[in-house]
């Protein structure tokens, strides 16, 4: 098993690009099954998660090639409907494949997903968006069965939750239906946005993505397309985190300062000092931060709660006590108990933490619990005195490409530990 090691405080400086969104390129690659052609994704991360979006375009018959930060998908010949258990457990988005593969085949088979322990993460809205657009279900023996006996028709559909992915599932199922589908209470993230904005290319009339309501008019079939995917803001919103906790001064190419307003406005609210260009923001932090008054989680275009925990790991010396709420999952804090090994002074009450600002942070053996509180412990490690060892880079590698080299290249003393080195030390305690 890999870890991070971290000689700290450092203090972060210089420019960085910022790196494709996650969040938008897994539905990207699960919607390029709707097209019958080649689509082209530039400025594609390399993370386990696309490894795995990879290989279960391959099993579904598609062709699939890297080249630099250019993906290719030929979708031409998509030959099945079924997605195995193993790769459905690996990410949460393996779930949106399902109103591809209904769209183009008519039928699915598959189990249900996997992702990071956040506390429950249903799919009962994906589901029953579905039911209303004519898709018979069949959840039994831990398989979900579905099949489009008479044709996918428009519907006007209202989410109880504006949940990200059963907007997209939603969408992916619309596009190709019968008629007109009206989505009320539709997620608003960036990554619908472009979402929409790929499908279109291809050929779809989606109308409103970014807006509460959607329209989607169903169209005959669609051909694929080029597509430059947007930067990463949770990436971004990491870096940037990174660097206040460090004083230090970065700037940060190739991102969409309005996709982070709720982020950036947290950050000039903890002291930092911020210059936003069309496609860069410059970052400089005071030798100590001010702690916030509240960070609250909302749908977008509120706080993002995968900032949640990067931030709280900024805020750990910050002048002051910060209450932070996560209201989008039921158990967000299990970094919490890791970020207090470092030092941290951290209290959580139900959905509520509460962290007071120390002088020091102290390096420690940490392990991370999730993709995102992963990189709260990096976090934590940059300004803690001594070494920290992040151990669980799996998580991180899911959604960070090459964090490590990104933060050495900003002045960080950070390196991976591969194999057994890591599994010794674990072992020694
Ligand atoms: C997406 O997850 C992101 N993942 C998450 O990022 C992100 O935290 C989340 O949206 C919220 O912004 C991807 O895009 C791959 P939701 P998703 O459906 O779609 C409840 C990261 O770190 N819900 O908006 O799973 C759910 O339990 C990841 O990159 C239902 O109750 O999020 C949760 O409490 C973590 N029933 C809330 O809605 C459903 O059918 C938000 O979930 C679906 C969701």
């Amino acid at each position: 098993m890999a870890m991070l090691k971290i000689e700290g405080p450092c203090r972060l400086e210089g420019e960085t690009c910022v790196q494709g969104a996650k969040n938008s390129t897994l539905p990207l690659l699960a919607s390029s099954v709707l097209c019958r052609g080649i689509s082209v994704f530039h400025h594609c991360p390399r993370l386990l998660d696309v490894e795995t979006s990879i290989e279960i375009l391959e099993h579904l018959g598609c062709r699939v090639c890297w080249e630099g930060e250019t993906l290719t998908v030929d979708s031409t010949d998509v030959t099945h409907w079924d997605i195995p258990d193993h790769l459905m457990r690996k990410m949460r988005s393996s779930i949106v494949f399902l109103g591809a593969i209904l769209s183009r085949m008519g039928q699915a088979s598959l189990s249900y997903p996997g992702g990071c322990e956040l506390g429950p993460r249903p799919i009962d809205l994906h589901l029953d968006a579905m039911r209303k657009m004519g898709v018979q279900i069949r959840e039994a023996h831990g398989r979900i069965d579905c099949n489009v006996r008479r044709g996918l028709r428009g519907t006007v559909l209202h989410l109880s939750f504006p949940s990200v992915g059963a907007t997209e599932n939603s969408l992916l199922t619309a596009v190709m239906a019968d008629g007109i589908t009206t989505i009320h209470n539709a997620a608003r993230e960036p990554e619908i946005q472009d979402l929409s904005d790929y499908l279109n290319d291809c050929g779809a009339d989606i109308r409103g993505a970014g807006e509460s309501t959607i329209i989607v008019k169903g169209v005959k079939s669609l051909r694929g397309c080029a597509h430059t995917i947007i930067p990463d803001r949770i990436v971004a919103s990491t870096l940037l985190s990174a660097a206040a906790i460090t004083g230090g001064t970065v700037q940060l190419r190739r991102v969409e300062p309005n996709h982070l307003q709720p982020v950036l406005h947290v950050l000039e609210e903890a002291g930092c000092h911020l210059t936003l260009g069309k496609h860069e923001v410059a970052l400089t932090a005071p030798p100590r931060l001010n702690a916030v008054q509240t960070v609250r989680t909302m749908p977008y275009p509120g706080f993002p709660t995968d900032a949640q925990s990067p931030m709280m790991a900024m805020l750990l010396k910050s002048n002051g006590t910060t209450l932070f709420e996560e209201n989008i999952f039921e158990s967000r804090f299990k970094h919490v108990d890791e970020l207090i090994r470092l030092g941290g002074d951290i209290q959580v009450v139900g959905r509520a933490a509460v962290v007071k600002g120390v002088e020091k942070l102290y390096g420690a053996r940490v392990v991370a619990p999730d993709l995102r509180g992963g990189a709260a412990l990096v976090i934590g490690g940059l300004a803690s005195e001594g070494t920290t060892e992040v151990l669980g880079v799996d998580y991180l590698d899911r959604g960070y490409e090459h964090l490590e080299t990104v933060l050495s290249s900003l002045g960080a003393n950070i390196q991976r530990v591969e194999n057994d080195d890591a599994q010794n030390q674990q072992k020694t305690g």
